[in-house]
């Protein structure tokens, strides 16, 4: 078997990012993370497109020395071709189209979202690869989806949110509190050393295997005002209580759902992926589920839950062995279905 090199790159939001494989393997996984929304408490389209173009010829510099590997050894290509912000998008396929062309090497589009399923294939010491079928958990700051998965590229949704994604409660909540953008990992930080029942916020009713976060998050601000008004130090006194709380309600919601997924299909092998499988209430609840429900869980190394570029090589792998290849009149897609 001759062995096959990926160059993949990651650039759907504002994270500019690329990866190197040997096979399955990761040889190296570059992110240049854009702290110019910081101050604008979100992302903005326009700069973040300008930061790509900015970092994306570095990263990958950077990315093929971390690996050691020549860019005459590539085997082939791989991009994000969405979803994500257009501009962003725009600028990770040219890159992708113009090094293919320049390389003589396919080209190969790959699926954000698949990409945060298929990262699980990753080889990594001490992680098991799932089995088909499975149920996959996507859980990032633009979506939340359950995910029936029976081979590589047959995926099918059986459940997703209604309005906001569970990373933008995070955000939105953590912005309630002051905390600056993306709040999901403080929210985190300070939730581990608070009381996740200090205070009881109540649970969406959405049927079936759908989310719905919005309505929490204005439960947040209603109730932090209420607070405010008597104790304008509440935030401050009682930020680990309000983060554990808020962070408990949000994986009670997640967690409600992937029970009533595993009883509807039968499947009891469960993964999660995007950037809020890193939190750590999340990473240690599905663990639990273990040995409670009798699931076999499947969390990601850290540094493959929010966007990498790494994930999008594996798709990109697997794709290159099916031959499943792009032309150059390959576009980009804000949205795209799994
Ligand atoms: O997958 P990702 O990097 O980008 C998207 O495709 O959206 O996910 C980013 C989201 C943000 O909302 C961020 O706050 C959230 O993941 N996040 C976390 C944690 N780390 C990242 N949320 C909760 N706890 C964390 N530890
Ligand atoms: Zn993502």
């Amino acid at each position: 078997d001759t062995p096959v090199y990926i160059l993949a790159i990651e650039s759907s939001c504002d994270d500019t990012a690329a990866a190197i494989l040997h096979n399955s393997q990761v040889l190296s996984n570059v992110v240049a993370r854009q702290s110019v929304h910081e101050q604008y408490g979100g992302v903005v389209p326009e700069l973040a497109s300008r930061a790509h173009q900015q970092n994306i010829v570095p990263v990958v510099d950077v990315a093929l020395q971390k690996a050691g590997v020549e860019k005459q050894q590539l085997s082939a290509v791989a991009f994000t071709q969405g979803p994500g912000l257009m501009g962003s998008l725009l600028v990770g396929s040219s890159f992708a189209k113009s090094a293919a062309m320049a390389l003589g090497v396919p080209l190969i589009a790959v699926n954000h979202m698949q990409a945060h399923i298929l990262a699980h294939f990753i080889d990594e010491d001490g992680f098991d690869k799932p089995t088909f079928p499975f149920l996959a958990m996507t859980i990032s700051g633009g979506h939340t989806q359950i995910v029936r998965v029976d081979s590589y590229f047959s995926m099918e949704v059986i459940g997703e949110t209604t309005d906001d994604a569970v990373g933008e409660a995070f955000d939105k909540s953590a912005k309630i509190l002051g905390l600056p953008y993306p709040g999901g990992p403080l929210v985190d930080k300070y939730a581990q050393l608070g009381n996740p029942k200090a205070y009881a916020f109540t649970k969406p009713q959405v049927p079936g295997l759908n989310f719905s976060f919005s309505g929490l998050k204005t439960q947040i601000l209603y109730f932090v005002q209420r607070q405010l008004a008597t104790d304008p130090d509440f935030i401050q006194n009682n930020m680990n209580d309000i983060c554990a709380s808020i962070q408990y309600t949000i994986i009670n919601i997640l967690m409600d759902k992937l029970k009533m997924a595993v009883k509807e299909t039968g499947i009891t092998q469960v993964a999660i992926g995007g950037g809020v499988s890193a939190n750590s209430g999340i990473r240690n609840t599905l663990k639990e589920a273990e040995k409670k429900y009798g699931w076999k869980t499947y969390i990601p190394k850290f540094e493959y839950t929010t966007d990498n570029a790494a994930m999008i090589g594996i798709v990109g792998y697997h794709k290159f062995l099916e031959g499943q290849f792009n032309d150059s009149s390959v576009t980009s897609k804000a949205r795209i279905e799994l």
